[in-house]
This record gives C-alpha cells, structure tokens and sequence, in this order.
C-alpha cells in the first residue's frame, strides 16, 4: 500500500493550510493510500544549526520526522505564503530531515518521493508564488514534484466554522491532487 505523509507549512492553530492538506488527503485516502497527516510544531525542532548538532546530534523531534519521511512513499504538503515563499518552520524541518546519520546515503528522506504541492492564502493570488520556491526546492533534493498543483485564493471563504471545506471546485481539485500522487507512486512501485 502507498503511504504518503500530509503536512502543512503552518504551525498555527487555525491554519487554512492545515485545512487544506485534510482535503488533499482524504482524496489519497479514497485512492487507496495510508495517509499520516502530522503537524510540523508537534516535533518542536530547534533552529537548524551545524553547531547545535556537532554538540547534541540530530534533534530527537527531527530524527522522528525524518523516519516518517523516510518510511513514505510521497508526500502531500500545503504551504503557507510568507512574503513571497514558504515559511521558516517548514524550511528548518526540511533542512532537519536532510542531514544523516553514518550509515545513510544523502537526502534519503527525498531521493525518490513524489510530492502534491498545494497553497492557500486569504489574497487573490493564493499563495500561487510560493509553489514556484516550494517545487523548486523538493526538486533540488530529489523529489518529484507533480505537474499539477493548486493555490487556493480567498482561502477564509472556502471552509466553514468545523473547517470543513464549501466549494466544490476547490475540493475536487485538492482531492485530485492527493488521487494523483497515489496514482504515480503506485506506478512507481510496481
Ligand atoms: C503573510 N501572508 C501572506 N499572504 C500572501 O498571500 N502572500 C504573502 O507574501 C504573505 N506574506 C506573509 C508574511 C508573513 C510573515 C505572514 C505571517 C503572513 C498572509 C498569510 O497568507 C496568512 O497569514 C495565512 O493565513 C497563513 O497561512 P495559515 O497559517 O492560515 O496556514
């Protein structure tokens, strides 16, 4: 069975991208896979600093995120825009999970993942930019990007007060995100 890991680039508590990576997994979930949604502020990794890890090794929250990374075949990720690109905390978790232990090869955690990148925001452009750095980067590490991605405009205006999503059309296009990224790493099994 595929397993994907879902998470947002939002530790808030009522973040609108943690709403929308649900969405996105559930259309995994429906296309067969075991989806693990987890929240990035749960594993409480510091800072990323070469100093902090030469004297403590790797950070206990990080090392457990890398295993779930690890232990998954793709990855469904919703990220936030901060003043044009995706936010620090899911830029330390992803520096966190790319450093390795002696007997691991380079960025196993991402060497051939499949990825469904998705972004919301309450503006007009969705967080549309933040896709460019976002797939940018998961390329630069290894991870296939799929073609197809979505940024969800006026973000607010889409869920209601229990977070669950109103508009159809955005909800049929984050599920096919999630359906898509099943379809292509059962493909790449196989
Ligand atoms: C933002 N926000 C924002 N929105 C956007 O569409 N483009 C942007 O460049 C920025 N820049 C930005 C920088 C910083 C530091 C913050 C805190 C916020 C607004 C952002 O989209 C909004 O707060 C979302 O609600 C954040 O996502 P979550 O936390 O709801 O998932």
């Amino acid at each position: 069975m595929v397993k994907i890991i879902a998470f947002a680039g939002s530790g808030r508590k009522d973040s609108i991208n943690k709403k929308v990576v649900k969405v996105a997994a559930k259309g995994a979930e429906e296309a067969g896979a075991e989806v693990t949604i987890v929240n990035l502020e749960d594993f409480n990794m510091p800072i990323f600093n070469e100093d902090l890890e030469a004297e403590k090794g790797m950070h206990e929250g990080a090392q457990r995120f890398k295993e779930m990374l690890m232990q998954s075949d793709g990855f469904l990720i919703s990220s936030p825009e901060y003043n044009s690109s995706y936010s620090a905390l899911f830029k330390n978790a992803i520096d966190w999970a790319s450093r390795k232990l002696d007997n691991e090869k380079p960025l196993e955690a991402y060497k051939g993942k499949v990825a469904g990148i998705m972004a919301a925001s309450p503006g007009a452009l969705g967080g549309m930019r933040v896709l460019v750095t976002l797939r940018m980067l998961l390329e630069n590490i290894g991870t296939m990007v799929l073609p197809t991605q979505k940024s969800v405009a006026k973000a607010m205006d889409k869920f209601d007060e229990n977070g669950q999503i109103t508009d159809e059309a955005t909800e049929k296009a984050l599920k096919n995100i999630g359906k898509q990224l099943v379809e292509t790493c059962q493909k790449l099994k196989a």
